[in-house]
């Protein structure tokens, strides 16, 4: 494949992806590795440029990640990002300390703009700081880009134009002028041409997935979701009959989700097991009330289901799943250091002893690349316009002990929710809205009746990938009929509070 390809180094940021992201945005075909790949099988990739990310580490700690000497003598164009400005200065011979503070956030900076990666942008822009360490000092030759309010040096440019640096992240959408930097490297610097696009993309993954799995058998794990859905039609597409699905109804699906589903995959070219296993994952559960534990008990049993399933069906050397950046990057396996904020049980709760290797081909995407290739392979919009769905299902939203009655009582209260949201039109521009059951019993009156019933918690959020997230303000009279009917219509519930809190500081889920 003859595609302009700009390599993005991995040094360890929570942004690295979000880079590659905004190049492939740019119809410029991006592929991340680790900083330590070595030069030749960087250079045998034939990039365009290369991009080096940020990363939590000091370029002066004992071991720090640097870059070889053939990479800056290759005559490819190099960006380096916060940690890569670092340690570019600190390669070209400039001077790299530990600031007076550290610096996070917003900051104002001046562009010097009489070159190709400034040029075009304002004089003065809101920019996105998240750095302790600065370069205090230029390498020699190198001219400076850009300067902040404080007098930080926020950018440079050294070797005949070839080596650029910026102390800021222009990835991330609180930089105003991050995109149109972005394009200038690709475009002015690098000569790129703006042709790679989704369809590409899709005939590579199903090639790579060809070369990777061979003559072996596969399962997949089917929720009924977008992820695990895009995942098995593109595995079909590369194998074809060598792709087995098991749909598993672990107890801790929504209302009528099971039948649903099922519905939905039957105008799809898969081959579909149904697995009805509520009665394993709700006696695993019994009693657990902790997140975590929960979690891993619903990730092993799932990983079980499946060793007995794909006995069943003949047996399968890989087990296939959905994986997307974020539930990566969130379960603390991305580059150096980045905290386990939850275990995303198709991630972080698989058990270690288990049989299958594991197929991730969508694991450097984004949700909303995935929908784009879903609808590129044909799925139905029913599955790619659904709300996500946690692997753990309403075990993480049935908070407390987990019971098939308490179950049901969320399960009712959550139809309500989501059937009001469709009739208001409301469903689709929504990230993820949902009911949380408390184990708190509050006191109520209905009917001159004194109840004493559990709370449920209304929950609908904005946002674009679900690594940050606003709640959704949504029309106080439609909460109001929700609420009337959810303690009307459900004994097990007397109240409803609505969640208003972001991502940060909260998650999405409650558990
Ligand atoms: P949080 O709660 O971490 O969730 O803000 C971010 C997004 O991920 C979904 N989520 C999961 N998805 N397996 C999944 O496939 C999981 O274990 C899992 N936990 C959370 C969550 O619904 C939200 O969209």
């Amino acid at each position: 494949m003859l595609l302009d390809t700009v390599i993005v180094l991995d040094y360890g940021s929570q942004y690295t992806q979000l880079i590659a992201r905004r190049i492939r945005e740019q119809k410029v075909y991006s592929e991340i590795l680790p900083w330590d790949t070595s030069p030749e099988e960087i250079l045998a990739k034939s990039p365009r440029g290369i991009v080096l990310s940020g990363g939590p580490n000091s370029v002066h700690a004992p071991g720090a990640p640097g870059i070889s000497q053939e990479l800056l003598d290759s005559g490819v164009p190099i960006l380096g990002i916060c940690y890569g400005m670092q340690v570019l200065a600190k390669a070209l011979g400039g001077r790299v300390e530990r600031g007076a503070a550290a610096e996070y956030g917003r900051a104002s900076v001046r562009f010097y703009r009489e070159n190709p990666l400034l040029r075009g942008l304002s004089e003065t822009s809101t920019v996105w700081m998240s750095h302790w360490d600065q370069v205090m000092e230029l390498p020699p030759g190198a001219s400076l880009l850009a300067e902040s309010q404080e007098g930080v040096l926020a950018g440079f440019v050294a070797q005949g134009g070839n080596h650029w640096a910026l102390q800021f992240h222009p990835e991330v959408i609180h930089t105003q002028e991050g995109t149109a930097i972005l394009r200038n490297f690709l475009f002015s610097i690098c000569s790129c041409e703006p042709s790679w696009n989704l369809g590409e993309f899709v005939d590579s993954m199903v090639e790579d997935i060809r070369k990777k799995v061979g003559d072996d058998r596969i399962i997949c794990g089917l929720s009924g979701g977008v992820d695990s859905s895009v995942a098995a039609v593109l595995t079909s597409r590369a194998v074809g009959d060598q792709l087995e699905c098991i749909f598993v109804n672990n107890g801790l699906l929504r209302q009528n989700e099971a039948e649903e589903v099922l519905e939905a995959y039957a105008s799809l070219d898969l081959k579909v097991h149904y697995v009805d296993a509520g009665e394993r994952f709700l006696s695993a559960l019994r009693g657990v009330t902790d997140p975590e534990k929960k979690r891993k008990i619903i990730g092993g049993t799932f990983i079980r289901v499946f060793e007995d399933a794909a006995e069943k069906v003949g047996g399968a050397e890989w087990l296939l799943q959905g994986t997307l950046y974020p539930d990566v990057i969130e379960s603390g396996h991305q580059g150096k250091g980045a905290a386990v904020i939850k275990t995303h049980h198709n991630v972080g709760g698989l058990p270690e002893d288990m049989q299958f290797q594991l197929l991730e081909p969508l694991r450097e995407l984004f949700k909303d690349e995935v929908r784009g290739i879903g609808k590129i392979l044909g799925v139905p919009e029913k599955i790619l316009g659904r709300h996500p769905f946690p692997g753990p299902g309403l075990g993480v939203r049935c908070l407390g002990e987990i019971r098939e009655e308490r179950l049901e009582t969320l399960r009712k209260a959550d139809a309500i929710f989501i059937q009001a949201l469709r009739e208001e039109g409301l469903y689709d521009s929504i990230w993820q809205a949902f009911c949380v059951l408390l184990p708190v019993n509050t006191v109520g009156v209905m009917g001159d009746i004194r109840t004493y019933a559990e709370a449920a918690v209304l929950r609908a959020v904005e946002a674009q990938d679900g690594m940050t997230a606003d709640w959704a303000r949504i029309d106080p009279a439609i909460l109001d009929r929700v609420a009337r009917r959810i303690c009307n219509e459900i004994p097990g519930i007397n109240r409803v509070v609505l969640d208003i809190t972001g991502k940060p500081p909260g998650t999405i889920e409650w558990e």
